[in-house]
């Protein structure tokens, strides 16, 4: 009882401040205020029956059993109980300024995709949400990141495509325009050579070496933005070397095997040159899941790299093979070391490192950027 009276002393307090937002959760109706119709009452068309009210909480409670009541109006100062057949409308239109003494609750709206209920009976983002109304904004890649969420500098962020059921983290960095980081291969810590459900989660540490994961990737080249994918390797001495860039780089589903897409017209040299260019709508195949379509072979086997493999030269390139830095920096000449010919020749890599950045005119700038 005490506890009762202790909660509408509680209410009584509150209501007489405009910025609270107290919440009634008892019964199945939630009140809320509207905070985005401060200082405003349902306007009197929506007001279909007066009655007599001790407190905010009497008040409620003649509105909850009514399935017509959504919303109430209280004068604390004449205990006038006004039940309301809306809710605010967020544009308030239904709504008018209140007068003095005047309350408003109603039902809160649901929660919409990117909200969940907040403590205070408001719906708030989501972890990956933003925007108002109704957190209609998430943050897909590391460009919604930079420009919608919390960026403090390069680092590694939450986002989640719409595809993702939960999300994950990824490693961003800006400059010129926001990279998402798929693979790194700089520490030479971690081992490659892994089984089909590593490479479909992906592994290792977002900020070290890594690989992001089929499924995140696929998750995030499907949502609504072009992606370009850039690949740069570096050689004993540290100097960098470009691949050139493939446009529009998609990867299909788990069901056809997250095949290697791209925008073939997209390119100026038809078709597009390097390690990617004979793999279009090529399979992704590890160790123990052999999906290069060519009888006999088993070119992820070969190579001990997983990768995109469609024919029974097993590629050009293979960056997640064994990691030799041979002394001297040339290629050994085996078939599972890393390599990646286009670019380095029988050079040998020393770092791999591939990243998504959005398909735009910033373009111009690489490698130089
Ligand atoms: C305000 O919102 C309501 C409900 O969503 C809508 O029916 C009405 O047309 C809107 N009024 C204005 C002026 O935008
Ligand atoms: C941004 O930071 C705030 C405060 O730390 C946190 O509540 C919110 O979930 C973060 N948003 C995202 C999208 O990570
Ligand atoms: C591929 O790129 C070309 C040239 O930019 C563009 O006209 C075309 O619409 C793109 N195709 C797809 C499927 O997006």
């Amino acid at each position: 009882m005490s506890g009762v009276l202790i909660w509408i002393a509680f209410v009584f307090t509150q209501t007489s401040f405009s910025t609270a937002q107290p919440v009634e959760m008892m019964g199945e109706k939630r009140f809320a205020k509207a905070p985005y119709c401060p200082d405003q009452i349902l306007a009197p068309q929506h007001l279909y029956q007066k009655v007599k009210a001790r407190s905010t909480i009497e008040c409620m409670a003649q509105c909850r059993p009514d399935a017509d009541c959504s919303a109430i109006v209280y004068d604390t100062g004449n205990h006038d109980c006004q039940l309301g057949d809306s809710k605010a409308y967020e544009n308030c239109s239904n709504m008018e300024a209140a007068g003095p003494n005047m309350k408003f609750y109603h039902e809160p709206p649901p929660c919409g995709v990117g909200e969940e209920m907040g403590p205070d009976g408001i719906c708030v983002c989501k972890a990956g949400f933003k925007g108002y109304p109704n957190c209609v904004r998430y943050l897909s890649d590391c460009d919604d990141v930079y420009h919608y969420g919390n960026w403090t500098g390069d680092g590694v962020y939450f986002i989640q495509p719409l595809l993702s059921a939960q999300p994950f983290q990824v490693y961003c960095r800006f400059i010129t325009n926001a990279r998402n980081y798929i693979m790194e291969r700089r520490k030479n810590d971690m081992e490659f050579n892994r089984p089909w459900n590593d490479y479909v989660n992906g592994f290792g540490d977002v900020d070290g070496d890594h690989f992001l994961g089929l499924e995140n990737i696929y998750a995030l080249t499907n949502d609504h933005k072009r992606f370009e994918l850039r690949v740069v390797v570096k050689d004993e001495a540290n100097d960098r070397f470009f691949e050139n860039p493939y446009k529009e780089t998609k990867i299909g589903n788990a069901a056809s095997g997250y095949p290697f897409l791209f925008n073939v017209s997209a390119h100026s040299t038809l078709p597009p040159v390097g390690c990617f260019q004979s793999l279009y709508g090529a399979k992704f195949s590890t160790s123990d899941r052999d999906n290069d379509g060519v009888p006999n072979v088993h070119c992820a086997a070969l190579r001990e790299g997983p990768w995109w493999y469609n024919d029974a030269s097993c590629n050009t390139c293979n960056p997640t093979g064994p990691l030799v830095r041979p002394a001297g920096g040339t290629r050994l000449g085996v078939d599972n070391e890393v390599f990646w010919t286009h670019v380095l020749g029988n050079v040998a890599p020393f770092k791999v490192t591939m990243f998504l950045v959005l398909q735009s005119e910033f373009n111009s700038c690489w490698p130089n950027c």
